[in-house]
């Protein structure tokens, strides 16, 4: 394979841990490439975007799920650990993949969900029919309901999508008996994790991955695991998501990191050593730190990076606390600004900013696209110029947009109906990508297939064939500051210094007189006359950066 790198196979020796500095990109795999034509994305279209991923210049995938699964959750719900949902394809083409990847000088991350299984994995099954109190239900979490005929779930925790977090199981002859835990849809019960046995397993699925050669894994909720074993009531004071004081019952408990601690030791148990990047819903940076010690998870994303508003104060504040609590347990910082689960950023920056982010008010406020995408270009070039590794959502690329109006009936996230038809879930951001051509399924899928999501015929402009050679596109940006991260001394290390500048705007430094600015004060950024421009998302014009622009250079010596 040729590119603008070199392809050096990943199990080369290097520096000590490649995840430190690495571009992950998210391939969410349901809408990335489409190669036999079923509307649904698959490895063998993963494997024929090789090439292109290759040349856009990251370091490694993280493919979401790929698991035989009922999809209640778009592969969330896991029926089988070991295995491939025949419509995405099968082992020997998940070897294949990993193989072609590290040719490619690219690692491969699966993700492992431990939190919950599918209702349809065999252990459910086994559960439900082994009936109360049984071995096979220790696995799970079964309680019997409140109420004199046991018709009230045993306590009051919600689930995170909406309702709930309790379903009563219903025996053949229709008597209803015990009720079940999950914290997301009730088609993912949750797993005991004081239970041995489910220790063991997991063990297990992860030997039977990295055995294969898989660099590592993502970890669905890792901060969700561990349960207070006594179910008690949700306080209201905790009962909204986010950061909270003390213990809480499911988020966050101390037992939690002796799993991480022993999947460290099974990780570093093979050469090279495998990566484990946690999921993990704490907004203290502190406590988040807690799971990056030196013995347990080597990185985790940085949600409340992406949830920071377009504002120069609050993105310094949130940087800062990033690298402080990061360095204090000598791991490496992580940044991110969109996923599967999230509003796209060019979406979520052409909105105004209200000094409140909560999606369902975010989203009844107009966008601009086209401003949204210029600060998406800005937050691109700030992101990949912190020191640390970077997580990329595929399509963030290509500039996409959240697709706000799918029609209803297209809608397959399970937050739309257990949120009783309130909030439309996150289908917006999953919809398939656009590589070429005038009209959907822009060569997702073989011509005549139906992608299954629709998408706008406006991304006819934001193909990856419309992008390609073109110095104004974003994926012309992404491809330029992807090739610079890896060739710059200045963006090798992992300092950072602040550098005086107006109020609303960002400048920092890195090694060898490299400079990040960024403007977001509404007004020109004058910039140092003498210096040389690496890349910059607008002209600069008479030495000064627009709005809403970013710019990498390397400063003049004096
Ligand atoms: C994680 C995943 C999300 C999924 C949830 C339940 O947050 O990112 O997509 O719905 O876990 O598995």
């Amino acid at each position: 394979m040729t590119g603008p790198r070199s392809a050096s196979h990943p199990d080369a020796p290097s520096a000590a841990g490649w995840w430190r500095r690495a571009v992950v990109y998210q391939v969410y795999i349901r809408s990335f490439a489409d190669a036999n034509g079923d509307g649904i994305g698959d490895i063998a279209g993963i494997r024929s975007r090789l090439p292109y991923l290759h040349d856009l210049g990251i370091d490694a995938l993280w493919i979401t799920p790929w698991y035989p699964s009922p999809m209640a959750d778009g592969g969330y719900d896991v029926a089988d650990y070991r295995g491939i949902d025949p419509r995405l394809g099968s082992l020997a083409d998940a070897d294949q993949l990993l193989r072609e990847a590290h040719e490619n000088g690219i690692r491969v991350l699966i993700d492992l969900v431990p939190n919950h299984t599918s209702w349809s994995h065999a252990w459910f099954h086994e559960a439900v029919a082994a009936g109360p109190w049984s071995p096979a239900r220790a696995r799970y979490i079964f309680r019997d309901g409140r109420g004199p005929d046991g018709d009230e779930p045993p306590n009051n925790w919600q689930s995170a999508f909406g309702s709930s977090a309790w379903t009563r199981v219903v025996e053949p002859n229709g008597r209803p008996e015990q009720w079940y835990l999950h914290l997301f849809a009730s088609e993912q019960p949750d797993l005991d994790w004081e239970n041995p046995e489910v220790r063991a397993e997991f063990e297990s699925i992860l030997r039977f991955w990295f055995d294969r050669g898989f660099d590592g894994v993502r970890i669905d909720v890792a901060d969700a695991l561990v349960k207070d074993p006594a179910l008690p009531d949700m306080p209201p004071e905790l009962s909204g998501a986010g950061s909270f004081p003390g213990e809480h019952p499911h988020w966050d408990r101390p037992g939690v990191h002796e799993i991480h601690r022993s999947w460290r030791r099974l990780a570093d148990g093979y050469e090279p050593r495998r990566v484990l990047i946690g999921e993990i819903g704490v907004e203290d940076p502190e406590r988040l730190s807690r799971y990056l010690r030196p013995t347990q998870l080597h990185a985790a994303f940085n949600f409340p990076y992406m949830a920071t508003p377009w504002v120069a104060s609050a993105l310094r504040n949130v940087i800062d606390a990033t690298l402080e609590a990061h360095g204090r347990v000598g791991a490496t910082p992580t940044w991110v600004l969109s996923n599967h689960d999230a509003t796209r950023h060019v979406t979520r920056l052409g909105r105004p900013y209200t000094g409140v982010r909560r999606r369902e008010l975010d989203d009844i406020l107009p966008v601009d696209i086209a401003l949204g995408t210029r600060r998406a270009r800005a937050a691109a070039l700030l992101m990949l110029a912190l020191p640390g590794g970077a997580y990329l959502y595929q399509g963030e690329e290509l500039g996409l947009w959240e697709v706000e109006d799918l029609p209803e009936e297209v809608l397959e996230d399970p937050i739309w109906e257990r949120s009783g038809r309130t909030v439309r879930g996150r289908d917006g951001c999953r919809v398939p990508i656009p590589w070429e051509g005038d009209a959907p399924p822009f060569g997702f899928g073989p011509p005549g297939s139906t992608p299954w999501l629709p998408q706008p015929a406006a991304w006819r402009s934001v193909t990856v064939e419309t992008e390609t050679s073109d110095p104004a596109s974003m994926l012309e940006l992404y491809r330029a500051a992807l090739t610079l991260r890896r060739a710059h001394p200045g963006l090798a290390g992992e300092e950072l210094g602040w550098l005086d500048s107006p109020a609303g705007t960002l400048l920092f430094g890195r090694a060898d007189r490299f400079r990040c600015a960024v403007n977001l004060s509404g007004a020109p950024l004058a910039l140092p006359g003498s210096r040389t421009t690496l890349l910059a998302t607008e002209t600069v014009v008479d030495d000064c950066l627009a709005p809403d622009a970013a710019i990498w250079f390397v400063a003049a010596r004096s």
